[in-house]
């Protein structure tokens, strides 16, 4: 991805292109700190190209200013209907612009703001967004782009921005979206090649490049010793072994202590009860909650936040064969709960239940779960938001909060007592699918009578946004990096 810089109003070389982005009817150059001779330039560059700020709208020009060569105007239309995807997707064009005009260099200009944000919230998100508007997953492509990628992507600094302002900013978005696209590369790498091995060497690498986060990788030996009896039976159908990856964040005096839970299953193929071939490959993307929470371990990490903070990843591939579970096996959780598998597609909240049980030995005040879990999720709720249930409405109500700023938005699913009966099983503690009906919160349930007791737990199934088919709202077909940033802030937020 292109480096990011604060423009200075003498780059050694003009850029190839400065890109204003501006509302319908506004200013392109209104709030952005330009002097009173480029203001006037630009103005009556401004007045012959004469654009309008509509959705959609992409003009070019020649560059009055003598720091660039060319302008280019985009619309973001109606400022009252500005959504965060409305933005991203703008910056997106501006993205594939450059690469179709091979420009190595340029400017964003953009002082527009999200509909309902503040000026700093709005600030963070367009620079964040625009640092990683240019992410590809070209690992396997033996032929990369011709053009090899726009190299400096330089931001405009807004009227009523210092420089040290704009820095810090910078500063933070370079280091959160080098998490995002780890977690990203992570979800889009196929389960051939991700696999619970593979996934826990990645979080080692991830967690050795850095100081303050110690690595612990449970084997096949160790969880057979620790009776995690659900990662077990998802993997053992598969060849691959499974793993639990434990990252630790352990500051001197942390004020709080967190659990991160993320689903890691490296290839969901639904094992005995088989998945229809339509899109299975999607499945390959069935550990984007584990991949979120070694993002988030990573910026935890290089911000040294002073939380106790925990990431356990249990990861498996859920095969059918010979040796895989069958419909009504009855496995024995860590816990000690069984639990009748009804569904072997049903495998997340499996592995999810060993974990969520191991979380207590850690303490936490709070326990967040993150896993591609349902897609009764996807039916109810598509790709503008995640699920999300819990038992603090207080938690509940701050994550939300925090996912509309940044633009990771979550939705309250019900967690009724009255759902556990769909659970109920003739020959074990629970089954662990609960029928067609209200799918993605009886996982929620299920998930909950793993819970450690006195924790405050959310669970935010992200099936729906972790990994789309296709470019939707600005972001980029395959892993979106979903809960990366929703975490991290929520985290920061828990130091206030
Ligand atoms: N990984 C899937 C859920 C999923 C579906 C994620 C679509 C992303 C997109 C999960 O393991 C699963 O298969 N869930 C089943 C549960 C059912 C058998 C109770 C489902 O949602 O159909
Ligand atoms: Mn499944
Ligand atoms: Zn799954």
């Amino acid at each position: 991805m292109a480096d990011l810089y604060q423009f200075r109003t003498a780059p050694e070389d003009p850029l190839d292109c400065v890109y204003f982005l501006h509302t319908t009817g506004s200013d392109p150059t209104a709030n952005i700190a330009f002097d009173a001779k480029e203001q006037r330039a630009l103005r009556a560059k401004i007045k012959g190209l004469a654009p309008r700020g509509e959705e959609g709208e992409l003009i070019s020009g020649e560059c009055p200013l003598d720091t660039a060569h060319r302008v280019t105007f985009v619309g973001l239309g109606d400022e009252n209907t500005l959504t965060h995807g409305k933005l991203r997707g703008a910056l997106l064009t501006v993205m594939r612009q450059a690469t179709k005009n091979r420009e190595y260099q340029i400017g964003l200009a953009v002082s527009a703001r999200v509909h309902g944000l503040s000026e700093s919230e709005s600030r963070l998100f367009v620079l964040r967004e625009a640092s990683i508007a240019d992410y590809t997953f070209d690992r396997f492509k033996s032929k990369k782009n011709e053009f090899d990628k726009i190299d400096g992507l330089h931001i405009f600094p807004l009227a009523k921005e210092t420089e040290e302002q704009l820095e810090e900013r910078l500063d933070s978005v370079r280091m959160l979206r080098t998490s995002v696209q780890l977690a990203r590369d992570l979800s889009n790498r196929p389960g051939n090649d991700l696999t619970p091995e593979t996934f826990a060497a990645a979080a080692r690498e991830m967690a050795e490049g850095l100081s303050g986060l110690r690595v612990t990788i449970l084997g096949k030996k160790e969880l057979i010793k620790e009776k995690m009896g659900g990662i077990l039976a998802v993997s053992q159908g598969s060849f691959e072994e499974p793993r639990m990856i434990v990252l630790e964040h352990r500051p001197k005096k942390p004020k709080r202590s967190v659990v991160l839970i993320g689903k890691g299953v490296t290839f969901d193929s639904g094992g005995i009860s088989l998945k229809p071939a339509k899109d299975m490959g999607d499945m390959k993307s069935d550990m984007a909650g584990g991949a979120t929470v070694i993002g988030v371990m990573r910026a935890v990490a290089e911000l040294e936040l002073p939380i106790k903070v925990v990431g356990l990843v249990p990861t498996a591939e859920n095969m059918p064969s010979g040796t895989a579970i069958r419909p009504g096996d009855i496995i024995t959780t860590s816990s000690g709960k069984t639990v009748e598998v009804d569904n072997t597609d049903a495998e997340g909240r499996l592995l999810l239940a060993d974990a969520l049980h191991y979380a207590g030995r850690f303490n936490p005040d709070i326990i967040i779960d993150f896993a591609t879990l349902t897609g009764a999720c996807v039916v109810a709720l598509g790709h503008e938001a995640a699920g999300i249930m819990g038992n603090d409405p207080e938690l509940l109500a701050t994550l939300s909060s925090i996912g509309e700023k940044v633009g990771e938005r979550v939705w309250p699913l019900p967690n009724y007592d009255e759902y556990l009966s769909y659970l109920s099983s003739d020959w074990a503690d629970l089954k662990n699918a609960g029928g067609r009906w209200g799918g993605a919160v009886t996982a929620g349930i299920f998930l909950k009578q793993f819970v450690p007791e006195k924790a405050s737990w959310a669970h935010i199934d992200i099936a729906g946004v972790a990994y789309l088919e296709k470019v939707h709202n600005g972001l980029p077909k395959g892993a979106t990096g979903f809960g990366v940033v929703l975490a991290t802030n929520f985290l920061q937020e828990l130091l206030k």
